[in-house]
Formats: structure tokens, sequence, C-alpha cells
């Protein structure tokens, strides 16, 4: 019987992951489908225990979601998930007696992790600039700072981005993080070695907005801009003509896309086709 795998979302009409993972699935003759559903935060504990029940296969949370995962008991997060304070992943596990525990992770990090080290950036030791303090924000931020990074969270709400500097740095005393505003911005573009867009400036139909001077980008800096749509925004437009790495959004949804492929399938994802097929329909 094929077996079911959703995202969760409102709205939703829009994600690509449908079609990601049924390229995916349908590449590697896995008899699987994943479906896109509609779920508002009030109804996600009967939508999650529903898909428990009907065997779902696993499924994604996306906005305006990931939060309120944390405060079902019935999802248990992973320690990640947990810090960070966001699912977008639930994988039902077969425990015991015929007991099926649902497990939340955060892929989210990962997938931006990946990302970058596509255009070989190096993680552990690099300086590298977060500007925003959403949730997007988050995720990369304790990953990077896990991985070994110096981070500074820059954000247009400066006490936002100091108090997502302490979480972190409460649950990683060791690592490497400040916040700040972003009066000084283009002086920490200039001394970065990874600048992070995790805001929604540039994105459609905004695609004449950047978050940084183009003046202060440098060739020796890698660009990550989390908005795919457009794909070519004037942030990395500007990061090329700068002679420096441009690397899509796209990339991360893609990669925390194949990283929920192997928690689900414990099979290695087909993560070029994934590409291929994600920057067909973001060019079309
Ligand atoms: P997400 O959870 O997807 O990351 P979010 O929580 O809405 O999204 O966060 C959006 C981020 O973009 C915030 O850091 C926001 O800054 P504020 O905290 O000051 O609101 C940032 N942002 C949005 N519009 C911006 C703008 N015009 N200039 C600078 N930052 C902006």
């Amino acid at each position: 019987m094929k077996k079911v795998f959703g995202v969760f979302g409102d709205p939703i009409g829009h994600s690509l992951s449908p079609l990601m993972h049924n390229a995916a699935f349908s590449a590697l003759a896995l008899d699987c489908a994943y479906h896109a559903f509609r779920v508002r935060p009030e109804k996600l504990e009967k939508a999650v225990l529903g898909a428990e029940a009907m065997g779902f296969g696993g499924v994604n949370l996306t906005v305006p979601l990931k939060e309120k995962a944390l405060e079902l008991d019935c999802i248990e997060p992973d320690p990640l998930a947990k810090k960070i304070g966001a699912v977008n992943t639930l994988v039902f596990r077969e425990e015991g007696e015929g007991g099926r525990k649902i497990r939340g992770y955060n892929t989210d990090g990962l997938g931006a992790k990946q990302a970058l080290l596509d255009f070989a950036v190096e993680i552990k030791g690099s300086k590298i600039l977060i500007v925003g303090a959403g949730g997007a924000a988050r995720a990369i931020g304790f990953r990077f700072v896990e991985d070994g990074a110096e981070v500074i969270i820059a954000n247009r709400t400066e006490k936002k981005a100091i108090a997502l500097a302490g979480d972190i740095a409460g649950t990683m005393p060791e690592g490497r993080i400040r916040g700040t505003g972003l009066s000084g911005l283009d002086t920490l573009v200039r001394e970065a070695d990874v600048l992070i867009n995790a805001t929604t400036l540039g994105m459609y139909p905004n695609l004449n907005t950047s978050i940084v001077d183009a003046g202060a980008l440098h060739p020796d800096l890698a660009v990550f801009d989390i908005v795919y749509n457009p794909l070519q925004t004037k942030l990395l437009k500007d990061a090329e003509a700068a002679g420096a790495k441009a690397v899509s959004g796209a990339m991360m949804l893609v990669y925390q896309g194949a990283e929920a492929f192997r928690l689900w399938t414990g099979i290695e994802p087909p993560v070029e086709l994934m590409k291929k097929t994600v920057l067909e329909a973001l060019g079309t």
C-alpha cells in the first residue's frame, strides 16, 4: 500500500515540497506519495495524531506550525529542535508494543549548512554574520554555533538579536555568539566570512531591496540568501558582482527536505534531482 507523507501549514498552496519529494520517490521507485495539507494551528494536534493513526510515513511542518509543535505533548522533540524551539520534520517511529512515537526534528539549520558546504564554505572557525532574528535565523544560528563558527546576529530590532544570541549562548556556553542592531552593518559585513540574509527583504514583489549596501560586499565573502523567490535576489546579484560566492536559499529548501527524507526512509535521497526539480519550478 502506498505510504503517505505530507507538509502541514497555512497557507500551503505554494509549497514546493510535494514536487520535490514526489520526484525523489518516483526516481527511487518508492511506492510513496507526498501531499500538502492546509492545517490551522488550533488543529495541529488533531492533524498530527490523525496522520499517525493513518500510518503516514512522515510529515513536514511549515509556517505557522513549527513553534506550535513544541506545545504538543504528543510530539517528542530531539534536543536541537527543543533548543531552537521549532520542529519542521515529524518522524513516526515504531517503538515497543504497538506504540508509535512521534519525534520532532529541525532540519533547517542543516539545510543551510549543506547549502554552504556545496560552495566549499568552511563553517568551523568562520565569522558568520546572520541578519534577522526570526525563526530562520534561530535555526541557522543554533546550528552554526554548534558547528564552531563565530556568529553575530544583527537585527533591525536590536533587542531581539540580543535575546536570540543570549538563548543560543545559554545552551552552548562554549559557543561564540553576540547580537547587535543594524547600525554598524557595513563594517560587520566587511569583517565577515559568511553573510546570511535571514530576513524577508528582497522577496517578491520587493525585487530591488537588499539588507546590505552593495559596496560592503567583498570577494572573500560567501553570501547566502534564505529568500528564493526570486531565485536571483538583489543581494545575490550584488554578491556576484562583487566577486563573492552567491548561495541561493533554494538550496536550503532542498537540503532540509533531503535530511527529512533520510530521517523518514533511511535511504539516501537523489539530491541532484531534487535541486533540479526545485530550480525548474522556481525558474518558471
Ligand atoms: P521567519 O520566522 O521566517 O524568519 P520573521 O519572524 O517574520 O520570519 O522574521 C523576519 C525577520 O526579518 C525579522 O528579523 C525582521 O526584523 P525585526 O525583528 O526588526 O522585525 C526582519 N525584517 C523584516 N523586514 C525588515 C526590514 N524592512 N528591514 C530589516 N529587517 C527586516
